[in-house]
């Protein structure tokens, strides 16, 4: 008999490899795969294509014997968490080998890069703007417009770089992309480095993702000859979150330190070593290959809504029963993903917020759990949508200590190139704590008089406010890079929709 289990660090943590062991040790044949991503049901094993899950090992011997009825799922692809998706990305999750060659031929693999070479590389970049397949990254640029720019800007070398350096809070869909389907990723990478002219390309990858390091580099020797005479190599970061930035993360590359460069020159004109380059991050390449294989892209661009074209994997994680992976079209509300999709909260207390795009992303309030999501939708309320990640909060969470954490975040992952971020970070922290403190917070009383001429501690509460809003304007206009200038959007939610959190009234909050 044959049992499937994920070899996904989520699974693995879960305790997926003891639960192999225990059916290897019933003379079973173990068929690590990659996980569906319903993360609540890890580790998850399936036989016959039935599910149960989450399983320990001393369940295993009931599972055999086909019993286990209280972990049992039923059939795992009709399960409702994956019959309502629209995977495209994410389309062979749970269902192949990762490192399997044939598996990923057998399931459409390559077809991507082969139409992508025969049609040329004019027709890939038509394509791909036609698509309308924007950087999964966070900023939602045109990859389709940027990989012209690529291909038409003068250099001896050019390069595609994916930035895996995947680092926001609540986010895994990069990691899941490297560590169940790499060669998804190589082909996306090939197909671009085909439509540029690049011969190189690089994965930049972060140090605290080991099994995705582990997979990629298997994945890259396994593919070389289909990929030449594009080569490939993986780069492991060393852990600063500013190396998710473009820039620094070419810098770092380099061997330099990892400090953001001032745009322009873009990337993609003076990129890497000087050379135009592609830096798109990870989902955005690991969607290329579908959208060439289906030749032509309107289908692609049929899905979704306004300018948001195609399906985001968004990723559901902090306190939420169903946490996981769920890839569907733009336009999905928060409302559907937290209690239809998510199953409410995990602590079953009611939900109090929840942060979408990662730390700089801006906490939303149930009131706006309708907005849909899409880039220019979240932009209208303030807010972004990232790199898709969205971490749910139940009514125990305390907002202005989280809007505290967020300038401290800022302050200890700040490069210090720019001065809004690098000292805009540590007073905005100083006045938060003034605010809690009642606007009379003695301790900091020192720091800020010779560039104001009021003692900053003595400010009343309003002034607290006001000079906290007015520092965040000066952080989202003059900072350099996203950092500082996204630090604002988790610091000016929690202040706008929590204002008692800060023992503050509504009035108080303009
Ligand atoms: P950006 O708006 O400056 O640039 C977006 C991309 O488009 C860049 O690659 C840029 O080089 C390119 N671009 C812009 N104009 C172009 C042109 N005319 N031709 C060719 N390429 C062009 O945004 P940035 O600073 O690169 O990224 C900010 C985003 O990063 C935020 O939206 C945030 O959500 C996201 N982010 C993602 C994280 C993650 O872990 N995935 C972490 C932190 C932030
Ligand atoms: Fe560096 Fe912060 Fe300025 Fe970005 S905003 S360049 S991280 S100091």
């Amino acid at each position: 008999s044959t049992v499937r289990i994920s070899d996904d660090a989520v699974a693995r943590a879960c305790g997926a490899d003891r639960v192999s062991d225990a059916f290897a040790k019933l003379g079973w044949t173990v068929e690590r795969v990659s996980s569906w991503g319903m993360h609540w049901l890890e580790p998850l094993a399936e036989v016959n294509g039935v599910g149960w899950g989450p399983v320990t090992p001393d369940r295993v011997a009931e599972i055999a014997e086909g019993g286990a009825d209280d972990l049992c799922i039923g059939p795992v692809a009709v399960h409702p968490f994956i019959a309502s998706q629209q995977r495209l990305t994410f389309a062979r999750a749970g269902k192949t080998r990762p490192l399997s060659l044939d598996d990923y031929a057998n399931s459409g693999g390559w077809a991507g890069l082969d139409r992508a070479r025969a049609i040329g590389s004019e027709q890939v970049l038509a394509e791909m703007a036609q698509s309308g397949l924007r950087g999964r990254g966070g900023a939602g640029f045109p990859a389709g417009i940027k990989w012209q720019t690529v291909a038409k800007a003068p250099g001896d070398r050019k390069y595609v770089v994916c930035n895996a350096d995947e680092g926001d809070s609540g986010t895994f869909a990069d990691r899941m992309v490297m560590e169940g389907d790499p060669f998804a990723l190589i082909e996306g990478m090939a197909i671009c480095a085909h439509a540029v002219g690049a011969g190189q390309g690089y994965v930049y990858l972060r140090s605290e993702y080991p099994d995705a390091i582990a997979k990629m580099n298997a994945a890259i020797d396994l593919a070389a000859e289909r990929i030449a005479p594009f080569r490939m190599e993986v780069r492991v970061g060393a852990g600063a979150y500013v190396c998710g930035e473009e820039t620094s993360l070419l810098n770092s590359l380099e061997g330099k330190r990892g400090e953001v460069r001032a745009k322009p020159p873009l990337p993609a004109i003076a990129g890497l070593f000087g050379q135009p380059t592609v830096v798109n991050n990870v989902l955005t390449l690991a969607a290329v290959p579908h959208i060439l294989a289906e030749g032509g892209a309107a289908h692609y661009d049929a899905l979704g809504l306004g300018r948001s074209k195609g399906t985001m994997p968004i990723q559901i994680a902090g306190n939420v029963r169903h946490g996981g992976l769920y890839e569907t079209a733009f336009g999905v509300t928060l409302r559907e993903l937290v209690y239809d999709i998510g199953g409410g909260t995990a602590s079953g207390r009611p939900v109090k917020a929840v942060q979408v795009g990662g730390p700089l992303g801006a906490y939303l309030h149930p009131d706006q759990f309708d907005i849909a999501f899409g880039y220019e939708e979240y932009a209208g309320a303030d807010a972004l949508i990232g790199h898709g990640g969205i971490v749910v909060f139940d009514d125990s969470a305390d907002m202005a200590a989280m809007a505290r954490f967020a300038m401290e975040f800022c302050a200890a992952e700040s490069c210090g190139k720019c001065t809004p971020c690098r000292i805009g970070s540590v007073r905005g922290m100083e006045i938060i704590e003034r605010i809690l403190a009642g606007g009379r917070k003695a301790d900091a009383v020192e720091v800020l008089p010779q560039m104001h001429n009021v003692r900053d501690a003595d400010r009343s509460l309003e002034d607290q406010v006001a000079l906290l809003e007015d520092l965040c304007e000066t952080m989202k206009f003059g900072s350099l890079c996203a950092l500082g200038g996204f630090t604002p959007y988790p610091v000016l939610s929690a202040l706008r929709h929590w204002p008692e959190d800060f023992g503050l009234t509504k009035q108080a909050v303009p």
